[in-house]
């Protein structure tokens, strides 16, 4: 597998003990890029990218006065609760540009009855539709992960929407593969989710 990381050309970690446990900094053309740990103040922007990349992304998939009735205040408020409690080996990041965010990610421990302690579960990523396929979601992607390992997961699934050919492909590209898990979850309007379970050993 090629690297997920395209056109790096400074990458910074840090890992401090207080308000700011990852960050990873790039410049690149004079144009700053962070990924650093959402707080609730990002709730705004993060419900903001959740819904126009679930607008834009499971159109046809999803029925369209489900997806049409998305509202950004909804998920910021739950997005606010998530972001206020903190949760052992839980975490979300943000990808910001030039202080915009653009996108996040958050993973921590597999959301399964008797999990395995050592499973870890990329819960979601997600990307502002105008910022698809130009390696944000790869760069955001590694962010998250080296969270999963150095949380201490060996591996790790993920739940994909049935026909979300974009992201399979990125997943698959990533080393993911179907594990034969199936689930169908309640969506916003009682609307059913299909979904099929990924695995990687990180
Ligand atoms: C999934 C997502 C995070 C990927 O981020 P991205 O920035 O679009 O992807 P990248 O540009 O970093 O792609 C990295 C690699 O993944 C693979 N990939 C990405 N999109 C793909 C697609 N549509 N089909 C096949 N492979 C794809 C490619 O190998 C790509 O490398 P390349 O462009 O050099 O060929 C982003 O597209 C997104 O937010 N999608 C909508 C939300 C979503 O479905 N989230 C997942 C919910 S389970």
């Amino acid at each position: 597998m090629r690297s997920l990381i395209p056109g790096l050309r400074q990458i910074v970690v840090s890992r401090c003990a207080d308000e700011m446990p990852l960050a990873v900094n790039r410049i690149i053309d004079n144009v700053s890029e962070i990924i650093r740990e959402a707080t609730v103040e990002d709730a705004w922007a993060i419900a903001t990218v959740h819904v126009c990349s679930w607008q834009a992304v499971y159109r046809g998939l999803l029925p369209d006065e489900m997806l049409d009735g998305l509202s950004v205040a909804d998920r910021q408020r739950r997005w606010a609760e998530v972001l206020s409690q903190s949760v052992p080996r839980r975490a979300t990041l943000v990808f910001c540009r030039e202080e915009r965010v653009l996108g996040f990610a958050s993973v921590g421990p597999q959301r399964a009855d008797g999990a395995d302690p050592e499973a870890g579960e990329l819960y979601a990523i997600y990307l502002d539709p105008g910022h698809w396929r130009r390696g944000l979601g790869a760069r955001l992607y590694a962010a998250a992960l080296e969270r999963l390992r150095s949380d201490g997961f060996g591996h790790a699934v993920l739940w994909v929407l049935v026909g979300n050919e974009r992201a399979i492909g990125f997943y698959r590209q990533a080393g993911w593969t179907p594990d034969g898990g199936q689930q169908t979850e309640t969506g916003p309007d009682e609307v059913p989710l299909n979904e099929i379970r990924f695995r990687l050993t990180l």
